[in-house]
């Protein structure tokens, strides 16, 4: 009994992804600083690795020249639970500005015709995937459950599968699966697929994702399944959806926070009684956001009374700049705002609040409060947590989510105004409606989203897939003793 105690209190989650929650930066002084890491995934599994002896491995997003520095960061990150990664100038530029983000990223949100095929990407990719398992495998009990996230390390769950033949391994993928046809272009795609194969749950955000990737198994490797599980090397892998939900309660509370309420006032002073829509994205190509600007545009033109009344306050948060599609993206997108500023402009309104940088939670949640719309209208994305975080934040229920079909969110957000990013005259009348939508149609619409987004919350996608695979192993534990 004492050793079955000891192994249950020794047991934990090991969360691996290529980013941490956190990333370390440093001054002009040489001092280093600890922010939180943009995108969702950081923010989604924040409060997991926080609990118990539960470890988060993944790189601090920066590269450090100096051994001094590595040091204090390891040791302040290990303090909260973080075990770092550092990557190379190298490593950093083949592995995860190359092969994840200019070979998988385009592929994945179905932008091909930006995918780089580099045989030096692909084998610095295989190295970092190495280097990520030896960490886990030197900190992993056999008891531990592993969970390994997104497409920067694919090739990880087989990896450590060799070294920890009995390991209870889960894998979730962030971004897309794209169809067959389009994943078949991938140079490595059958190694890819082995890779993730070394799992035991395997989870997407959606149906359609679950099922291309079921679709590229049974085509590339050749892998029947039986209602999405698979048998391989006399091991049975489950697949699944397990759509991702944002911590609820923490965006309503911090949209009822002081801090919050006395920047909105702040806010609304400079900004008049203008009617307010918002938009909010990584700087990323799959976001749509030209797409974004020429619709506005064609709105302003469209519906001249709107001039003067309406403005788009568009927040563009900095990522991956040194990637070549994200450079010239950032000047596409300055250039159209100053087009459409200079255009329709005046000395007393601004159409387009531009902002590229990130902001603090409480500026968000006051963007978010003064918002009459939101404008999410990515031409792709695995789920997209920021029409969600609006969603949670209308605590009076008044406001309008316009919703690409594209994003994985408008399978669960149904009471949005679903749009194609692609038909921008639909998207102007969306905005039209949505502007003109009655008070108690708007309440309507977001209560019902808010019922959903608070049951379907992370803690609830965390216990699920965390419980599936616990589930799948006990069921693989009992068949190999039969
Ligand atoms: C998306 C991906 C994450 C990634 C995030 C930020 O949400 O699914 O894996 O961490 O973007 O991108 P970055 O390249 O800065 O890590």
């Amino acid at each position: 009994l004492t050793i079955i105690w000891y192994i249950h209190v020794m047991a934990r989650t090991i969360i691996v992804s290529n980013r941490l929650p956190v990333k370390v930066q440093k001054d002009s002084k040489g001092n280093l600083h600890y922010k939180p890491s943009e995108g969702g995934l950081a923010t989604g599994l924040g409060s997991v690795y926080k609990q118990g002896d539960n470890v988060w491995v993944g790189w601090p997003g920066l590269y450090f020249t100096d051994e001094s520095n590595k040091n204090e960061a390891s040791q302040r990150l290990k303090e909260e639970n973080m075990s770092p990664v550092f990557l190379t100038e190298e490593e950093i530029r083949l592995f995860y500005e190359g092969f994840s983000n200019e070979t998988l990223w385009p592929t994945f949100h179905y932008f091909n015709q930006y995918a780089l095929y580099k045989k030096s990407y692909w084998v610095e990719y295989k190295k970092v995937n190495q280097k990520f398992c030896d960490q886990v495998v030197a900190i992993a009990n056999p008891d531990d459950t592993i969970w390994v996230h997104d497409y920067q390390l694919m090739l990880l769950p087989d990896m450590i599968r060799q070294k920890l033949a009995d390991a209870s391994i889960g894998f979730f993928l962030h971004i897309p699966f794209p169809s067959f046809e389009v994943f078949r272009l991938l140079p490595w795609r059958k190694e890819l697929l082995d890779g993730v194969m070394g799992s035991d749950l395997i989870g997407f955000h959606t149906y359609d994702d679950m099922r291309h990737f079921l679709s590229a198994v049974s085509r590339i490797s050749f892998l029947g399944n039986h209602h999405g599980q698979i048998m391989r090397d006399r091991r049975t892998i489950v697949v699944d959806s397990f759509p991702i939900g944002i911590d609820y309660d923490k965006y309503a509370a911090s949209a009822a926070s002081p801090t919050t309420l006395s920047r909105e006032v702040k806010f609304r002073t400079s900004l008049g009684d203008q009617k307010l829509m918002l938009s909010i994205d990584r700087l990323d190509y799959s976001k749509g956001i030209p797409a974004r600007l020429q619709i506005f545009d064609i709105f302003l033109s469209k519906h001249p009374e709107y001039q003067g009344k309406v403005s788009l306050l568009m927040v563009v948060v900095p990522s991956r700049d040194n990637v070549e599609n994200y450079k010239s993206l950032k000047e596409e997108v300055d250039l159209l705002v100053g087009r459409i500023n200079g255009k329709y402009g005046s000395m007393n309104w601004t159409p387009i609040h531009y902002f590229y940088r990130s902001f603090p939670l409480e500026d968000l949640s006051a963007f978010y409060r003064m918002a009459d719309v939101a404008l999410v209208t990515p031409m792709r994305d695995g789920m997209n947590l920021v029409c969600k975080e609006f969603v949670a934040s209308k605590l009076d229920k008044r406001g309008v989510l316009i919703l690409s079909e594209m994003a994985g969110a408008s399978k669960e957000l149904s009471e949005a105004i679903i749009v194609n990013p692609n038909d921008k005259h639909q998207v102007v009348d969306a905005i039209y409606e949505a502007l003109t939508m009655p008070e108690d149609e708007q309440e309507e619409h977001m209560e019902y989203m808010q019922d959903t987004l608070k049951k379907f919350n992370i803690h609830h996608w965390v216990k699920l897939f965390l419980g599936r695979l616990d589930q799948v192993k006990e069921k693989q534990r009992k068949m190999a003793t039969k």
